[in-house]
């Protein structure tokens, strides 16, 4: 809802006035016409100056490339990023999907992939009804990582939120046409991880075992916070924990203000879980900067507090927006300074162990295709241009890279 208010707020409340205005003037006594034009010009004037807005917010704007003209050093042409992680031990890590055309690009710049999409509930239960599986897709991007010698990230076993994709629609009548929608929850919970961790046991080293448990400051209402409570939680991780001892399992969430009263309730949270014995041992902070940028001083206390709870931290979905930087004299580099604040404030703390970006390029990035992200543009979220000419942000993870070299 907040986020609804903060995109389209002023659009809401431009609407709301014409309505009013136009209901004024369609009611008000015919006699008093002095008043009828007043409100009938108001509405007009209102409603023009909506237009311009909605042109002015949705126009595509276009920022100078200066960056091409750049000539970038030798070394950082001839030194990939995962050798750079690779000598301090580091996880730079990119989102794939299975035959993605920037496969062989993805296997010499990252050591570690996480499946954009095809580990998810959507793409691996293929019949809910039946329990029918289909591992084929997931199973390639896991042979491709493995053969590349790249540690997967498996994302993500429980999400609550888009039916279909991050959960099994047909769950929804489960739950609700369910005598004891607990225990019945339990149960699905039981089967899907210990069928999903116990196929790819041995090869996934670290899952998204609950993705975006929050809404706003409380638990997202799901059909598994609805029927279990923030206990859903603890379960998913005891079951995963029993599957695999040696995975480390994370709890992965998007915060947009670390500062904010949703930051604060996500640590909350993680205070609880820890005081209850549960067996997590990492948070994901995804880190989408879609509509606003991060406080990388605040993301540096941030996982400062996460640290001091005995927890890892990574970041698990680096990508930022472009529009975002617009205002800046070089809305590239702006972007880029960002990526490598990011990626610094990761590498200055040892809990901080890895950051996975989510997208190669900008000519194919999922801001472009959910609205109301794709209705602005450019996005641009991502550190390889839609030329694949690198961009200040892949730079900007370059240097954060480089100064951390030890000899
Ligand atoms: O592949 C189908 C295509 O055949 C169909 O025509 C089209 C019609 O909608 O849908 C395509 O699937 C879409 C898929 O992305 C591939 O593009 C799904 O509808 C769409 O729901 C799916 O969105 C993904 C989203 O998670 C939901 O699972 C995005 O790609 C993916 O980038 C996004 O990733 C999430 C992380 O998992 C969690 N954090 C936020 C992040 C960004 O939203």
């Amino acid at each position: 809802m907040k986020i609804i208010w903060q995109l389209f707020g002023a659009h809401i409340t431009l609407s709301l006035i014409i309505l009013i205005l136009f209901l004024a003037w369609l009611f008000w006594p015919r006699k008093y016409k002095f008043i009828r034009k007043g409100l009938i010009r108001s509405c007009g004037l209102v409603l023009l100056g909506s237009i311009l807005l909605a042109f002015y917010t949705y126009w595509p704007r276009e920022y100078h490339k200066r960056y091409l003209d750049d000539q970038l050093s030798a070394e950082l042409k001839a030194t990939l990023l995962k050798q750079l992680a690779d000598s301090i031990d580091f996880h730079i890590g990119m989102a794939t999907s299975p035959g993605s055309p920037y496969q062989d690009l993805i296997a010499q710049e990252f050591n570690s992939v996480v499946g954009e999409n095809h580990f998810k509930p959507g793409k691996l239960l293929v019949d809910a009804a039946n329990w029918e599986f289909n591992f084929t897709a997931a199973d390639k991007l896991m042979d491709y990582a493995q053969a590349n010698g790249q540690r997967m990230r498996g994302h993500t076993l429980v999400w609550g939120k888009f039916p279909g994709m991050t959960f099994p629609s047909q769950w929804i009548e489960v739950i609700n046409s369910a005598e004891d929608p607990k225990e019945t929850m339990q149960g699905l919970i039981k089967r899907y991880i210990e069928t999903v961790m116990g196929h790819f046991k041995g090869r996934v080293s670290t899952w998204d075992v609950v993705n975006e448990p929050m809404g706003g400051e409380s638990l997202y209402p799901s059909i598994f916070s609805n029927s279990m409570g923030e206990e859903y939680i603890d379960y998913a991780f005891k079951i995963a924990n029993q599957v695999d001892p040696e995975c480390s399992l994370f709890l992965n969430e998007q915060i947009g203000d670390y500062q904010g009263p949703q930051g604060k309730a996500f640590l909350d949270l993680l205070k609880r879980l820890v005081d209850r014995g549960v067996p997590i041992h990492g948070v994901g902070l995804q880190s989408h900067q879609i509509n606003r940028i991060h406080d990388t001083d605040a993301l540096r206390q941030y996982i400062r507090a996460i640290g001091q709870m005995g927890l890892k931290v990574e970041i698990t979905e680096l990508d930022a927006r472009l529009l975002l930087f617009g205002g800046e004299d070089d809305p590239y580099q702006a972007q880029g300074d960002q990526f490598r604040k990011v990626v610094q404030v990761c590498l200055d703390d040892p809990v901080c162990t890895g950051v996975t970006l989510w997208g190669v390029t900008d000519g194919a990035n999922w801001m472009d295709g959910v609205p109301p992200f794709k209705w602005k543009s450019p996005n641009a979220p991502n550190i390889w241009d839609e030329d694949m000419n690198k961009k200040p942000a892949y730079v900007g993870i370059w240097e954060a890279l480089k100064g951390a070299q030890t000899d």
